[in-house]
């Protein structure tokens, strides 16, 4: 008989994971704390902006027309404990308020719930980013609580997906790695994953802590990755240098490669900036604080470039943004989401904000988010509106809708037509073309 699957936690990890398990053929169901998030699911409809995420789960949520109905949401933990066989914990880890490490309440929290309803065999498998060492800690609480006691295991199976590409990232993962204490933990999972499996993802078996630090080492490496780029492009302008030059240079060479390599304002978003903060603070706890030095650095290139950006805006302006008007076209923390969580585009229009000047945002998807953790921006409806009688343009994230802007009418409604390019993105020829005055980090001003 198929196995049956909870999946507790239906964030972006999560929610796309209930679909995806649902549509390789398994029973799912989804538990959240926020009922309000639960209704919303049960109709279909999805929390935040991820494409192809609706459609995949309209085609599994019961009640819906056509749908498989084998994906249901419930707030219950009796009914997810009596349900699965396989329970799957998504739930988020952020940072603690005040310091670098993880905050591990909402884990911890779900433990202690779905634990004591384990009354038969059943396999809890972590999927959020942990400390080091959670595993092992969190498979002690289960032996105690869970009424079942050595039928209930504990795998680790960390998440790599990115968010824009949610859907595909989990139904076709480029790796997937577990956690095991025991063969039969192994071979669930194996069944889990048989159809990815199948189509030749690499299935990675690992003790505990190895799972859980690939995860974390994982992002680490894609950090340094771009705080490294960064650090070339703060050499490229002292040096008169081309950093988007440099970048398809270098990567070139099958062992540095292309990607991660793109110039700008720098990483945000829920994990790359929280992950590598965490990671520091557990390898303190650990007596390793030596060996991850190097990420306070990458932390400092990264968040030095929204102070840059700010820098080069006021400067563009003539000094001072009092009475003056800045535009900043994107606001999430990457394009293809509506995340705004650390986002260094809102961060630069915060600042620029908070330093007089008057601050419009346009961004395809992420307004409602971000108005509500900046309510004292300006929000336009169109790139257009929010460029009228702007003294500067910052072009903040690399959303395609940006690309295809005609720089000619924009430059007709700008006061100057001045843009910074924070992300590398645009096509500096059509808009100097255009008439604009282009400038873009890490590039010699032409
Ligand atoms: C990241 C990882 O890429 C995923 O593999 C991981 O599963 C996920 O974190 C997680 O831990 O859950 P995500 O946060 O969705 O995924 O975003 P990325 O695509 O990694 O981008 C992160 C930030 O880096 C964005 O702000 C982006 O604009 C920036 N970035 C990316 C650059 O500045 N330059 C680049 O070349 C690439």
């Amino acid at each position: 008989m198929a196995l049956k699957i909870t999946v507790i936690g239906t964030g972006y990890l999560g929610a796309t994971h209930a679909a995806a398990m649902a549509e390789l053929g398994f029973e799912v169901l989804g538990l959240d704390i926020d009922p309000d998030k639960i209704a919303l699911l049960q109709r279909g409809e999805v929390p935040m902006y991820e494409p192809g995420l609706e459609d995949l789960l309209r085609r599994h949520v019961a009640g819906i027309e056509g749908s498989s109905g084998r994906l249901r949401f419930t707030t219950s933990w009796e009914e997810v404990g009596a349900f699965g066989d396989v329970h799957f914990v998504c739930v988020n880890t952020p940072q603690k308020h005040g310091e670098y490490a993880c905050d591990m309440s909402y884990v911890d929290a779900a433990f202690e719930a779905l634990a004591p309803q384990l009354h038969g065999p059943a396999l809890v498998v972590g999927k959020s980013t942990v400390p080091v060492g959670s595993a092992a800690r969190l498979a002690e609480r289960l032996a105690k609580l869970a009424p079942a006691g050595e039928q209930v295991e504990l795998a680790w199976n960390p998440e790599f997906l990115r968010e824009g590409f949610a859907v595909d990232d989990t139904l076709h993962p480029d790796r997937i790695v577990v956690g095991v204490a025991s063969e039969r933990a192994e071979e669930l999972l194996r069944e889990v994953y048989a159809t990815p499996i199948a189509e030749g993802s690499p299935f990675v078996v690992a003790d505990f802590p190895t799972a859980e630090l690939v995860k974390t080492a994982a992002n680490s490496f894609l950090a340094t990755k771009i705080s490294f780029i960064n650090a070339m492009a703060e050499v490229c302008e002292a040096a008169g240098g081309d950093v988007v030059k440099l970048a398809e240079a270098i990567g070139h060479d099958e062992r540095i490669g292309r990607k991660f390599l793109r110039a700008g304002i720098g990483f945000g978003g829920g994990c790359l900036p929280k992950d590598i903060r965490a990671f520091m603070a557990r390898a303190g706890e650990l007596g390793a604080d030596q060996a991850l030095t190097f990420l306070r650095e990458v932390d400092s290139i990264n968040m030095r470039r929204r102070g840059h950006m700010v820098e080069l805006a006021r400067e563009a302006v003539g000094g001072s943004f009092l009475g003056k008007v800045v535009t900043v076209l994107g606001a999430t923390f990457k394009p293809d989401s509506d995340d705004v969580r650390d986002s260094p585009a809102l961060n630069v229009a915060g600042q620029i904000h908070l330093q007089g000047g008057q601050v419009t945002v346009y961004d395809p998807k992420g307004m409602d988010n971000a108005r509500r953790l900046f309510p004292t921006l300006n929000y336009a409806p169109t790139a257009l509106e929010a460029v009228r009688g702007a003294h500067v343009v910052l072009h903040l994230t690399e959303w395609r809708e940006f690309r295809e802007l005609d720089p000619a009418r924009l430059a007709d409604v700008a006061a100057e037509p001045r843009i910074l390019d924070g992300r590398n993105a645009l096509d500096a020829e059509l808009w100097r073309k255009a008439g604009w005055t282009y400038r873009a980090l890490g590039r010699p001003n032409a």
